[in-house]
């Protein structure tokens, strides 16, 4: 039997490792100083006198998986306690379904490294329950206090994925690196996410969670496409804080995904994503999602497509999910945008309602889910093109309130100066200077 030593009852004093290794940037801040300001602050976890019983969990070595004694350490230590990981490299083999913790506390001073079998994870990856999207990791619970200290990683070994699938679009069963499924009044901070199989991470049916000090980095190694590397997406989720991030991905850097509502992103550093999405929403015939009360503000984005952009699905339904789909229902509704430094990007907002990943076009004007109340207050940077903004909106439901100010963008010949809007009613702040082009 492989190591697992439950040590317990310890002293309950946890000496928390502050001082990351002086190779990294990240100097994550102890939660319970979190600034109050957080949707669902203060970060009132109980004390580590509450967590008397650690789990440690050795690793087996590289011809092992030590996604069993994975499990079997969080089943041990699942209510009132803590779990470490050492500094040292976990191989995960198989899938993992950790739930229902409550008041446990994760240190990982060292990295889980994920399996390259392809084959494996195409058969065995765990439904991630949207989409008809697949995940290798799947974490959940109340009180959950999960930290790196800027050294622990989750190292998805996603190059292989990257080889073989980086240029199609949501190859079914291709797993995610990890699912927080039913976190509640958690944080997660301080840990690096790097090379995940597809998108980084996914909070859904989540709730007061605080992520803060995340590094992403899905760089493909050998420059090709990375389609489907997103940093973190949000689906069912309310009173979510993403702080101090940094992302270097193939795809969007936080996307805002079905019922994501009360989102505060802030102090976050972008490359080469596509940008802060709202969307895709709108893609399940009859079903109404919404997208409401969602700050990003303090963002510098380099080498980006957007700054940020809103995608949704044309109403009529055309393919089936996840590459097709439409006819869905709901709003966009109070969104603010504020500090914004874009550098290097095609154009600064962009909106399309017309999305489709598998080469279905038209229906541009079919669909009826609402977009409104978007402000952009302080965006400016350089852009590629002269087109600060795109905003195709449907002809059916066009889109209401949206104010750009203090936007400015400049081009290697200039000040860029257009405005393209399809069905953009009462622009504020700025004036329509031509129609947004429709994908052919
Ligand atoms: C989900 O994907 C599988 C392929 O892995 C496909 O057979 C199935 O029809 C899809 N389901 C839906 C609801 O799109
Ligand atoms: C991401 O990783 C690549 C490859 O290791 C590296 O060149 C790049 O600098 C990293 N990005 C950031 C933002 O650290
Ligand atoms: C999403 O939010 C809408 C509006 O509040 C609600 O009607 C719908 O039931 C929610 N969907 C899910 C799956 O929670
Ligand atoms: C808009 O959303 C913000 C959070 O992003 C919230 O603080 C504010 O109360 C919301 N405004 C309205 C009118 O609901």
């Amino acid at each position: 039997m492989r190591l697992l030593l439950p040590v317990a009852p310890v002293l309950a004093f946890v000496q928390s490792v502050i001082a990351a290794s002086s190779n990294t940037p990240y100097k994550p801040v102890p939660y319970t100083q979190a600034p109050s300001y957080y949707p669902g602050a203060p970060w009132n976890l109980p004390g580590s006198e509450t967590r008397p019983t650690i789990c440690e969990v050795a690793a087996a070595g590289k011809d092992g998986d030590d996604a069993p004694t994975i499990i079997e350490a969080f089943q041990k230590c699942k209510r009132n306690a803590k779990v470490v990981f050492a500094d040292t490299t976990y191989h995960i083999k198989s899938v993992m379904e950790i739930t229902d913790l409550s008041n446990v506390e994760v240190e990982i001073k060292g990295t889980l490294l994920w399996s390259t079998d392809i084959s494996y994870w195409l058969e065995n990856s765990l439904p991630m329950g949207y989409q008809n999207h697949s995940t290798a990791f799947i974490f959940g619970g109340d009180q959950v206090h999960m930290y790196g200290n800027g050294v622990g990683t989750f190292n998805g070994n996603g190059q292989v994925w990257y080889d073989r699938y980086g240029d199609i679009s949501n190859y079914p069963r291709r797993p995610h690196q990890i699912t927080f499924n039913g976190l509640t009044n958690s944080v997660i901070e301080g840990i690096n996410f790097l090379q995940p199989q597809m998108w980084t991470m996914t909070l859904i049916y989540s709730k007061k969670v605080l992520l803060q000090d995340i590094y992403v980095n899905s760089t493909n190694a050998n420059g090709g496409p990375n389609l489907n590397t997103d940093g973190a997406d949000t689906i069912y989720a309310s009173d979510i804080t993403f702080t101090r991030w940094v992302v270097d991905a193939g795809d969007d850097n936080v996307a805002f995904k079905a019922n994501s509502t009360n989102i505060l992103v802030e102090d976050c550093t972008f490359y080469k994503t596509t940008g802060v999405a709202y969307g895709s929403i709108g893609q399940f015939d009859g079903k109404f999602e919404v997208l409401e009360d969602i700050t990003v503000r303090n963002i510098n984005a380099y080498n980006n497509k957007y700054g940020a952009y809103v995608k949704t699905w044309t109403g009529v339904p055309q393919g089936v999910p996840p590459n097709g789909g439409g006819g869905g229902l709901g709003y966009l509704r109070n969104v603010t945008m504020s500090n914004f430094k874009v550098e290097n990007a095609e154009q600064g907002f962009y909106i399309t309602q017309c999305n489709s990943y598998s080469g279905f076009t038209g229906e541009c004007d079919t669909s009826e889910f609402e977009i409104g109340d978007i402000s952009i207050q302080g965006m400016s940077g350089t852009l590629k093109t002269d087109v600060v903004a795109s905003m195709q909106c449907s002809g059916k439901n066009p889109c209401k309130e949206i104010s750009l100010r203090d936007v400015s963008f400049t081009t290697g010949r200039g000040r860029a100066s257009r405005y393209l809007c399809s069905n953009v009613e009462s622009p504020d702040g700025f004036g329509c200077t031509g129609e947004a082009p429709k994908p052919q």
